[in-house]
């Protein structure tokens, strides 16, 4: 068994590299990048998402399409894909979408200093999992990969983004770039400062370039193990 899933980050930005607003919800896809997103997430075992995206954006991360759900079904999965998330403070509402709709299994990955609110707070509505006193995002792929997923979709935001990037741990990432500009150097970016394996010496490998709409889609192999699907 692979020492972690297959990882698939995925993201829209704004032209000028946004990924959200402070000001409101910003809206980055159009219905047919939605469609095509609904059918990665489909494709998955699990979607992850940091503590900040669950506070703000309370997202429900499940499968839309009733074919695609059914299609889950026929082969013995559930329909929506595990919904992942990962929290220093603890400080998650368990009546947010994210525990509560769909029938989907929640996993929260804790720090050790945390676990005893996570567990009294969460305990009910997900699997509550002591990631250690630095919660590293390779521990918690690992951890992932034992729990049986082998096919994990990252969805923001930054703080994780980032840290999946920098440490290596991304076969896959699709970009979407939205015509719509964010102006507002406070708005969350799509990676947040750090050391990333591609730069200028090293450049990602950009394998697909798709029009979808207005929005374009990027796909880049970031590993070896990319999948050309
Ligand atoms: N455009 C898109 O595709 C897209 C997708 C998703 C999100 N977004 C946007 O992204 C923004 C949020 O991004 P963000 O960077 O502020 O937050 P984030 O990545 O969603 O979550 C950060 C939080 O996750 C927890 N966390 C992250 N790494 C951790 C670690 N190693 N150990 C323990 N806990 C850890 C912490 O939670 P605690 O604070 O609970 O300790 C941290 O504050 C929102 O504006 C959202 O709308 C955009």
């Amino acid at each position: 068994m692979p020492e972690r899933p297959y990882t698939l980050l995925s993201c829209s930005v704004s032209i000028d590299g946004y990924i959200g607003s402070n000001a409101s919800r910003l809206l980055l896809s159009n219905e047919a990048d939605f469609d095509r997103v609904d059918a990665v997430r489909a494709s998955c075992d699990a979607i992850l998402v940091g503590a900040t995206t669950v506070r703000r954006d309370n997202p429900r991360l499940l499968v839309r399409s009733q074919a695609r759900r059914d299609e889950r079904a026929a082969r013995g999965l559930a329909a929506s894909p595990a919904k992942v998330t990962v929290t220093r403070r603890a400080e998650l509402d368990a009546s947010a979408d994210f525990f509560t709709v769909g029938e989907a299994e929640r996993i929260v990955y804790c720090a050790s200093s945390r676990i005893a609110d996570a567990r009294e707070r969460l305990g009910p509505v997900a699997t509550v999992v002591d990631a250690g006193a630095t919660v590293k995002m390779q521990t918690l792929s690992a951890d992932l990969a034992a729990r049986g997923i082998e096919r994990l979709m990252v969805e923001g935001g930054a703080t994780v983004h980032t840290q999946f990037l920098t440490e290596d741990l991304v076969d896959e990432l699709q970009l979407v770039v939205a015509p719509v500009f964010v102006g507002d150097s406070e708005a969350p970016r799509f990676v947040r400062d750090g050391s990333f394996p591609w730069n200028p010496a090293r450049r990602a490998a950009l394998v697909d370039v798709r029009k979808i709409g207005d929005v374009v889609l990027l796909r880049y192999a970031l590993s070896a193990r990319f999948e050309e699907i």
